[in-house]
């Protein structure tokens, strides 16, 4: 570190943002000490378990770093007011899911939790503090947190608790995460880009001097606050329409016999196109795109650009749209009904390598299914039965959810299996064996186009893969 005086990084909220983040950044900065913070107990026992499996989050490589910096300069605790006041500088790494009530329900961003984060640092720092913003947010959420860092009334709290020092000031700094789930260690490691947006250099470079020690300078852009808050929504707002695109074009395949991997491949050789983020499949799930898009929308609309708004939220409606093309296919090609039937389902987190399952299209696709009265028995390599229940719970009657701890159980019995996560495993899988225990006719949907369809075909399976 250039800056001498900077010693203490604490993290509020340990997730699948803050945990990974400050992971990489304690390997990479052994001068300094990082705390993540996080009011979920649970969840911090959990990071601090002798038993790596038990991590909350599974990434790969995550555990080597965590097995090297824990406890030596990486910290994981509850104390979140005592880490605030040692902290020189402050990442905000909570949740920020899309409200569900109230003014822009729906669409917005609900902040309580941001909020909440700035209040405490507000009454716990001391000195300087320079605070970043990490979680994605909508653009303009700086402002908020400013306001609140400076309001009077937190100042007046500090008094009354007798807090000596209280020469306190605040800097804001947007520094967007730009990583994906499944590849975050690498993402961290090796980024494409570092955004840092501010309102003064002295906290830019200091925020650009943590980096400095992994990244090259050339791959770290500064901007103004409000285009890093901005760029990070647009981002993703470019990932996900390409994404809808693919798939939108997956439907045209099918009406007249094009292979939509052929024509990704044709489309994906042209350098302006590329290559990247062009696979069909079930929609995409994850925290981020849906929310950031939606979020998009609703400033749009904010400032009366209702053409960009709804041109936007096409985005999302053809993704919504695509899980539900898949579930009613499966239907139609099981004889129109589903009760009595058990469909085994390949896959439940939002895509490979990754335990988490917010906003899978797996979720949607199974409460179609379950509504039509199926029995479904699940196998995810990596989530657990307390995960995958907790997704219906306000939805379903529990004895149609069945969760199994490997593939072949999932499938005995079963009419149909239905792969919605791309899981290496499942090209692996002894699929004549799985025949062997299903009912036939019996179905395999690929909805992420990676089986071997003319493999399964030879074994006696019929075999619907999207696209093609
Ligand atoms: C995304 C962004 O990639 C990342 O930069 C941002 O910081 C957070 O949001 P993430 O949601 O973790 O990351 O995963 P990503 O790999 O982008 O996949 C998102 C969804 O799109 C998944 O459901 C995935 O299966 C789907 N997807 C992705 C496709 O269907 N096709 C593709 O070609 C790529
Ligand atoms: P992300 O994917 O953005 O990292 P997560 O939901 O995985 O989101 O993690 C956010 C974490 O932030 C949660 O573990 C939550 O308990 C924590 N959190 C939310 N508000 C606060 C707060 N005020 N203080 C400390 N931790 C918080």
């Amino acid at each position: 570190m250039k800056n001498k005086f900077i010693k203490n990084i604490c993290c509020i909220g340990a997730g699948y943002v803050g945990g990974p983040t400050m992971s990489v950044i304690a390997f990479n900065c052994p001068e300094l000490r990082v705390d993540v913070v996080d009011i979920n107990k649970e969840r911090i026992e959990a990071w601090n378990s002798e038993d790596f499996s038990k991590l909350p989050i599974f990434e790969p490589g995550l555990e080597d770093i965590i097995k090297k910096c824990r406890g030596v300069n990486l910290f994981f605790s509850n104390n979140v007011e005592e880490s605030i006041s040692k902290a020189d500088i402050i990442f905000i790494s909570v949740n920020t899911p899309t409200k569900k009530k109230g003014i822009g329900a729906g669409f917005a961003s609900d902040l309580k939790w941001v909020e909440s984060s700035a209040r405490q640092i507000a009454k716990f720092a001391r000195n300087h503090t320079v605070v970043v913003e990490k979680s994605t947010l909508p653009v303009k959420t700086a402002e908020t947190i400013k306001s609140i860092l400076n309001s009077s009334e937190q100042n007046e709290g500090i008094n009354k608790m007798n807090i000596q020092n209280n020469q306190k000031s605040f800097s804001i700094v947007s520094n967007p995460e730009f990583l994906a789930e499944g590849t975050a260690i690498n993402d961290l490691q090796k980024p494409d880009r570092v955004l840092i947006g501010g309102e003064d250099h002295y906290s830019i470079d200091l925020i650009s001097d943590i980096y400095q020690n992994w990244v090259d300078k050339e791959k770290i852009i500064t901007t103004n606050l409000w285009s890093s808050e901005l760029s990070k929504l647009v981002s993703n707002a470019f990932l996900a329409q390409r994404i809808s695109s693919i798939n939108s074009i997956s439907a045209i395949c099918e009406a007249t016999g094009a292979n939509i991997n052929e024509v990704a491949k044709a489309i994906g050789t042209d350098t302006r196109i590329g290559s990247k983020f062009l696979q069909p499949g079930p929609g995409f799930g994850g925290s981020c795109f849906k929310k950031d898009i939606l979020n998009l929308v609703y400033l749009c609309k904010f400032y009366g650009l209702n053409e960009v708004a709804d041109y936007w939220e096409q985005v999302v409606d053809i993704n919504q749209w695509q899980q539900n093309r898949i579930s009613s296919l499966v239907i139609r090609n099981l004889f129109g009904t589903l009760s009595n039937k058990k469909l085994a389902v390949y896959g439940f987190s939002f895509k490979a390598n990754t335990n988490d399952t917010r906003e899978s299209p797996s979720i949607n696709v199974s409460i179609n299914l379950l509504q039509e009265g199926a029995k479904l028995s699940f196998y995810d390599p990596k989530v657990s039965e307390k995960q995958i229940l907790s997704e219906f719970e306000n939805n379903i009657n529990e004895k149609n959810v069945l969760v199994n701890n490997t593939a072949l159980k999932a499938a005995e019995g079963a009419d149909a299996i239905i792969v919605l996560t791309e899981w290496e495993e499942f090209n692996h899988l002894d699929w004549e064996d799985i025949f062997k225990i299903m009912r036939k006719p019996a179905w395999v949907f690929d909805t992420r186009v990676f089986l071997d369809k003319q493999y399964l075909k030879n074994i006696g399976f019929k075999v619907w893969s999207l696209g093609t």
